[in-house]
């Protein structure tokens, strides 16, 4: 097999500053990125959702945006009328004025979900770190062990401005609770985890968590950032993801009581915005407690216009396309069962992780991927513990049925030439 690649099509990195060589981290992502062709690469060009890497094209599969709004007519559409009226970016802080489409947004959101009130912030980062340590004070921030990284840098921080830190066992509500029990009595308690999973594409028991936090006197703080877009209310046999895509709460039918909801719209909203669902009063005082909301620059407009017209498309046409979705998830979940193949996911979410059987494999698995014109996320160590080195397969609805099936006939060759891992014979 003759390769393509010819090298990282981003520049090589400065020297390593003495500090950047001790950390270790430099050396790690320049070995990585100087390896393979999905890390820190430059993407020349898209036509759907393919996408042109130097000269060669590929089926994007890391992509995050599950509903095909970045490509949607009608959300491309709304830009330019927007932008007439307020210009690309008002630059105020929302302390010092919010452009009306924040209201619109906040509004429309408060309803989809029907949480008692939404604050809109530039992205979710910016809220687990500025949020987390308000939230956490000077009390015990619990936090799940398979959370999403920006939680922990929220959770790190509320740890430097005086707060507890303690690691629960992931998917393990008993130890939520054996956890719950060691802490001083008196001392305020927030628990955070992911909603649908990054790495794994599950959802966590939101049910048996909420009640545990809610006997436990402990605020749940939920970041459904993969779920909402694409999973919501009443699923059924036929809806298996839900309706309205109106996230992990909805679906569970789980009341916002004692409950934060963090979400953004970057993802299934392909638009840079984030939110939070939680009780007025709190969202009052992170006005003037949280810095983003006081220092933060906003959302472009652009973002802002891209997630009211992603609200009408949602309502039109929003279930239709999460059965399309679903379908296309399915048909290659369905592949990856017939290979007899390892996957993280039960779900049936769109997040696809494929563990590897040789963690050292990922070179050239990687090179292997982007040769047959695939493109998916790398799960390379040390960015995961190497048992879980892999890479992960991200569905959306605007990958057309002759990708899936690219990308099916590439996952027959990869299990005919790499050692993956397997499926556990049933009942094993
Ligand atoms: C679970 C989760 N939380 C948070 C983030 C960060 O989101 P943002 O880009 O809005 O900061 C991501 C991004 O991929 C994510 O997957």
């Amino acid at each position: 097999m003759t390769s393509t690649w010819a090298g990282p099509s981003s520049p090589a990195l400065e020297k390593p500053s003495e500090r950047a060589r001790v950390d270790g981290r430099w050396a790690d992502l320049e070995r990585l990125r100087a390896s393979h062709p999905m890390m820190d690469a430059v993407i020349d060009e898209v036509k759907g959702r393919r996408i042109r890497v130097g000269d060669q094209w590929l089926c994007d599969f890391a992509s995050c945006n599950y509903l095909g709004f970045d490509l949607h007519p009608e959300v491309m559409a709304s830009v330019e009328g927007a932008i007439a009226k307020w210009g690309t970016h008002p630059s105020w802080s929302r302390l010092l004025g919010s452009p009306r489409p924040y209201v619109e947004i906040e509004d429309q959101l408060t309803d989809l979900l029907g949480a008692p009130d939404t604050l809109v912030l530039p992205t979710i980062t910016l809220i687990h770190t500025s949020v987390i340590p308000v939230l956490a004070g000077q009390g015990a921030v619990l936090v799940d062990a398979q959370a999403h990284k920006t939680i922990y840098e929220g959770a790190a921080i509320a740890r430097g401005a005086g707060a507890t830190l303690y690691r629960v066992r992931a998917n393990d509500p008993s130890h939520l609770e054996e956890v719950l029990r060691s802490v001083p009595a008196g001392m305020s308690r927030i628990f955070c985890f992911d909603g649908v999973n990054s790495m794994t594409g599950n959802a966590p028991d939101l049910p048996e968590y909420a009640r545990i936090c809610r006997d436990y006197d402990t605020l749940l703080y939920v970041d459904d950032a993969h779920g909402f877009g694409v999973i919501g209310e009443s699923p059924s046999g036929e809806m298996p993801y839900g309706h309205r895509g109106n996230s992990i709460v909805r679906y569970f039918d789980e009341s916002y009581d004692n409950v934060v909801l963090v979400a953004g719209f970057s993802k299934s909203y392909s638009s840079l915005a984030a939110f939070m669902a939680l009780p007025t009063s709190l969202k009052n005082y992170l006005r003037v407690a949280a810095p983003p909301y006081l220092y933060s620059d906003p959302s472009p407009i652009a973002s802002l216009a891209t997630v009211l017209a992603g609200f009408k498309v949602n309502d039109a046409e929003g279930d239709q396309i999460r059965t399309s979705l679903r379908l296309k998830t399915k048909k290659v979940l369905d592949q990856i069962k017939k290979l007899g193949l390892r996957t993280l996911n039960t779900s049936g979410f769109p997040v696809i992780e494929l563990p590897l059987g040789r963690a050292d494999d990922i070179d050239a698995v990687g090179r292997f991927l982007f040769e047959r014109g695939i493109y998916v996320t790398l799960a390379a160590y040390p960015l995961v513990p190497r048992s879980q080195v892999g890479f992960r397969v991200q569905m959306t609805a605007a990958n057309d049925d002759s990708e899936v099936q690219q990308l099916n006939e590439v996952l027959s060759e990869l299990a005919e030439r790499f050692e993956m891992q397997r499926a556990q014979p049933p009942g094993s």
